[in-house]
């Protein structure tokens, strides 16, 4: 049976366990993962480069008042936006894209918690591939493979241009795995709620409190000129994360992304009373992590700020 428990959401003001809350290890991954115990971690998420076939960029803009800008800002004000920068940040291109994942995957496995998740975020180009991959993994040191599945998540959007030549893909890949088939973490009541559909239809009550989400999650992107953009290329959004931190694992446990980028899910773990551990090999995204975190952990008033380990 799932294990599920009441989201004592402790203040972020009477945190004990602050001396460390986030790791963030500058190292390519696969030496990282493996100086991790066995056992250690009870969420893991990750969004790897997608296997795009192109180097992945952050562009810096910067927007000016102008009365012919193609923006509307604050006060009804007209902006014009400016690019200041394009600066390459991690090559997306594999000949053997499995042969890269896969023993990444076997530490991640080893690492989890016996009631612990994964959370596998990919596009659905790779999709199927991923997941027999994954089913292979689970299988390993006496795991029950495949019934570990628990479910394929539907990230679905709607941003950016529209193929007229097929379905334009608005949606992204998220593949949920625990440890043991049948006995993890699932705190299905510390989800954010979505709206009714047709509200009429279950009364008002019903109607005020919402639902809770099915597989398939409606969110939107990482806004280009919202507050939460940081201007690291493929940045997923915090409400994602969050509703999966929330719901995979508890106050105090341990929450690991081996593919860190700009550090979302260190975000999600720090607002959430989780610790987290943080590995990416890119400076930019390093530097980048630490200071949002910093900013983070300062905004939540938590007395721990990020440790950097540098290997
Ligand atoms: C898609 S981005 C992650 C974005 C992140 N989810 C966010 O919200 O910002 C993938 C990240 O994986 C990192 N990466 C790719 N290969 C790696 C490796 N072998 N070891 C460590 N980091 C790696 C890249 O530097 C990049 O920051």
């Amino acid at each position: 049976m799932p294990r599920s428990q009441p989201s004592t959401q402790t203040s972020t003001k009477n945190r004990t366990d602050a001396s460390e809350p986030i790791r963030i290890l500058h190292s390519e991954n696969l030496s990282a993962l493996r100086s991790l115990p066995d056992c250690s971690v009870e969420l893991i998420y990750i969004d790897p480069p997608f296997n795009t076939g192109v180097t992945q960029k952050r562009t810096r803009i910067r927007t000016i008042r102008d009365a012919d800008g193609d923006r509307t800002g604050f006060g009804g004000n007209r902006y014009r936006t400016e690019k200041l920068a394009t600066t390459p940040i991690y090559a997306d291109i594999f000949d053997d894209y499995l042969g890269f994942l896969r023993p990444r995957m076997m530490e991640a496995h080893r690492i989890l918690t016996p009631t612990g998740s994964l959370f596998f975020h990919i596009d659905p180009r790779e999709v199927h591939y991923c997941k027999v991959m994954l089913d292979e993994v689970f299988a390993l040191n006496g795991g029950a493979g495949r019934a570990c599945f628990q479910n394929e998540i539907i990230w679905a959007y709607d941003y950016g241009a529209r193929s007229t030549k097929r379905w334009p893909a608005k949606h992204d890949n998220i593949l949920w795995y625990t440890r043991h088939p049948t006995d993890y973490t699932f705190n299905l009541d510390a989800t954010d709620r979505i709206p009714y559909m047709a509200p009429g239809l279950v009364g008002a009550e019903k109607a005020a409190r919402g639902k809770t989400p099915t597989d398939v999650w409606w969110h939107t992107i990482v806004s280009p000129t919202g507050k939460e953009k940081t201007g690291y290329p493929t940045q997923k959004p915090l409400g994602v994360l969050e509703r999966i931190v929330r719901v995979h694992s508890n106050p105090g446990d341990t929450v690991l992304d081996f593919f860190a980028g700009s550090g979302t899910t260190g975000v999600a773990a720090l607002r959430n009373q989780r610790n987290c551990v943080l590995i990416d090999q890119s400076p930019e995204a390093i530097a980048l992590m630490t200071q949002r975190l910093t900013h983070e952990a300062a905004q939540l008033q938590l007395p721990g700020h990020a440790r950097i380990q540098t290997r």
